[in-house]
C-alpha cells in the first residue's frame, strides 16, 4: 500500500491559488455567472435533436473543425486559415500562453477583468501582471504601455467589452495599444453581441492582433 502524501507532489504554484468558486444559485437570472436566462427556443431545440440523430457517434469529430471554420468565415469575413476552434474561449486562451510564453514570462490585462487570464496564467507558472482602471472604467494606453514594456509582457488581455465592468474600453486607447506594443494584443470579444462592437477589421492591418469570440454567452 502506498502512503504518499499527494500534496506534495503539486507545485507549489498551484497550491497558492484558491479554488474558483461559483455559487449555485436557483435564481432565473445569474449576472455573476454570465448565463442566458432564457432556454433555447423549441425550434431550436428540434434542430439539434434531429442532427444528433445522423450524428456518427463511434467516430472522433473533424480535427480541423472545417464546416464550423466555412461558416465563421462566412459570418465573419475572415479567411478560415485565420481561425482557430477551441472547447470554449477559456481553452483558446490557454493555447495562447502555452504557445507564445516561456516560464515566467509576463501575461498582462486591466484590473479589474476576467478572473480566468490571471488564473491561467498562475496554473502556466507565467506571471501575470495588471495596470489599473481609471474611474471611468476605461485604461489610459500611455500607462498600459509603459506596464507592458517595463514587465516585458508577450500578451495583453483586453475583455471588450470587460468583464465585469460591462462597458467597452474607448477605442482609441485600445488602438494605440494594437500600434506600439511589440507583443500580441487579445481582444476578447465574448460579450460582442450584446454591444455590437468589434475590432475585427483592425486584422487585416495588424498582425499581433488576436480577436477571441465564444458561443457561451448568447
Ligand atoms: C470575457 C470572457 N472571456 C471568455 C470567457 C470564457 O468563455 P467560454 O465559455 O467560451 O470559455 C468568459 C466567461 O465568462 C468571459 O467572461
Amino acid at each position: 500500500m502506498s502512503h504518499i502524501d499527494l500534496m506534495e507532489l503539486v507545485r507549489d504554484k498551484i497550491k497558492d491559488l484558491k479554488a474558483y468558486q461559483v455559487e449555485n444559485l436557483d435564481e432565473c437570472t445569474k449576472l455573476h455567472a454570465n448565463e442566458n436566462p432564457y432556454p433555447p427556443s423549441p425550434e431550436l431545440l428540434n434542430k439539434i435533436f434531429q442532427r444528433l440523430d445522423k450524428l456518427e457517434l463511434n467516430r472522433y469529430p473533424d480535427p480541423d473543425c472545417r464546416n464550423l471554420k466555412k461558416t465563421i468565415a462566412n459570418r465573419t469575413g475572415a479567411l478560415t486559415e485565420q481561425i482557430i476552434i477551441g472547447n470554449g474561449s477559456d481553452e483558446l486562451i490557454q493555447y495562447l500562453m502555452q504557445v507564445l510564453c516561456d516560464a515566467e514570462e509576463t501575461i498582462a490585462f486591466p484590473d479589474p477583468t476576467f478572473a480566468m487570464y490571471g488564473i491561467t496564467a498562475q496554473c502556466l507558472g507565467l506571471s501575470p501582471v495588471s495596470f489599473p482602471l481609471n474611474d471611468n472604467w476605461d485604461f489610459e494606453a500611455s500607462s498600459a504601455l509603459k506596464t507592458l514594456a517595463e514587465h516585458k509582457a508577450r500578451i495583453v488581455f483586453i475583455s471588450y467589452p470587460n468583464n465585469p465592468t460591462g462597458n467597452c474600453f474607448s477605442e482609441q486607447e485600445i488602438q494605440q495599444v494594437i500600434e506600439q506594443f511589440e507583443g500580441i494584443v487579445v481582444l476578447d470579444e465574448a460579450y460582442h453581441d450584446f454591444s455590437g462592437k468589434t475590432f475585427l477589421k483592425q486584422m487585416e492591418k495588424h498582425n499581433n492582433l488576436v480577436i477571441l469570440r465564444s458561443l457561451s454567452k448568447i
